[in-house]
């Protein structure tokens, strides 16, 4: 790969990963890139860099395009390693006049490089600098995905670099949306945005009526993570519109795991009984399905039922884990319920509902134990579970 030309001299100067396969537990399984961009101009301007050890792959583009040693200022949008791993050296190989970043990204560079003499100076909302040509506007982004994120917006040229918001993890050499197929691209961005941003719904709903509000003439997105969008920057906009508003289909996902079929049996019946009321399930092992992949699925349905087995007192630790990681991401506005069979103490419904609790999510039948082998009639009262959060499935959509 060399630099891309994304808009008239400015460049794509990131480094593709096409072989990481995890971030914080989020299975990137089509790895992902690290963008950067550069202003050529009087000033010469860098946004961000790169996660250690793809500083290479960086310089490399910046050379194809100027030395690196030329470059005059940057700005950091967002500190979190994958975007700031190369900055300590780039500050020292270019020595920059300025290094631009948020009040939060000052305390963010602060922990987590300890610099002295860095010339950093603190931009906030409404602040720009030029770089002679063109005008760089920020627009702090709180917790979009850190405390200290900020987009950089060049009017003259309609781009907005987003750092991570709107991006995906997907690594690949074409750069623009327009170049691959739409479904897989949305398909990446609805995984990044139930795996990394969820929790950041309502800040995402006030970001986005700010920039309704403030009128940015937008016609191309460039996010720190994967594919730039050209021309269509509204279909993404749109979709983050619908995530951050817990907008779902009107559709459950299941998620359980079993010892000896029992639970998942039971799991079967319950989806059985939500088709009963029209309501398309996913039913999800936690067994093998990948916690990323069944936040996925929890993110789009609206109906959420938790099942597992009892194992020492609780539940069984693929549960444990995939309901922890989805609990922490805060899905909201959800409807559901839990289930498991049990041999003898029979606590893991009681430590499902918790879950479902914690997540605010409106819990329809108190929950459904089975001792060890469900009969004939217990599988008539895990249908009726489905049932039950089926019509409320449809009570939400009927309202
Ligand atoms: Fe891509 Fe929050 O870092």
């Amino acid at each position: 790969m060399s630099a891309e030309e994304i808009k008239k001299n400015v460049y794509w100067v990131g480094a593709i990963d096409w072989n990481v396969r995890d971030f914080h537990g989020y299975s990137t399984n089509k790895g992902t890139t690290y963008n950067a961009y550069l202003i050529k101009d009087e000033k010469n301007i860098l946004f961000d860099t790169v996660k250690g050890p793809f500083e290479h792959e960086m310089l490399h583009n910046i050379n194809s395009v100027m030395n690196p040693k030329d470059i005059d200022y940057i700005v950091v949008n967002h500190v979190e390693l994958d975007h700031s791993g190369y900055l300590p050296e780039m500050i020292k190989l270019c020595q920059p006049e300025k290094v631009f970043c948020s009040p939060m990204g000052k305390k963010a560079i602060e922990s987590h490089f300890h610099p002295e003499g860095w010339p950093l100076e603190v931009v906030k909302s409404g602040d720009s600098i030029s770089s002679g040509s063109k005008t760089i506007q920020f627009l702090e982004t709180k917790m979009l995905h850190w405390p200290d994120s900020m987009f950089s917006y060049i009017p003259e040229d309609k781009l907005l670099i987003s750092s991570d918001a709107f991006g995906q993890h997907w690594a690949t050499t074409e750069r623009f949306s327009d170049q691959v197929p739409a479904p897989e691209l949305m398909d990446h961005c609805e995984k990044y945005y139930a795996n990394i941003l969820t929790p950041f719904s309502p800040n995402t709903q006030k970001l986005l009526a700010k920039v309704a509000e403030m009128g940015l003439d937008i016609d191309m997105i460039a996010p720190d993570h994967g594919l730039i969008w050209r021309d269509n920057p509204g279909d993404i906009i749109a979709a983050y519109d619908r995530w951050s508003s817990y907008t779902a289909d009107r559709t459950a996902v299941i998620i359980y795991d079993s010892m000896w079929h029992s639970t998942e049996k039971m799991a079967k019946s319950i989806s059985n009984g939500l088709l009963s009321e029209g309501v398309q399930s996913r039913v999800m092992s936690a067994k093998v399905n990948h916690r990323s992949d069944i936040m996925v699925e929890v993110l789009r349905a609206k109906g959420l039922i938790l099942g597992s087995p009892t194992l020492n007192n609780g539940v069984m630790p693929t549960m444990a884990d995939v309901c922890t990681y989805v609990k922490g991401l805060r899905p909201r506005k959800k409807v559901g319920g839990c289930f498991g069979s049990f041999g003898w103490s029979g606590e893991s419904v009681k430590h499902l509902n918790g879950f479902l609790e914690a997540m605010q999510c409106e819990i329809v039948e108190p929950g459904l134990k089975i001792k060890n082998v469900p009969t004939h009639d217990q599988f008539k009262e895990c249908f009726e579970l489905g049932v039950s959060v089926g019509k409320a499935v449809n009570a939400a959509f009927d309202d």
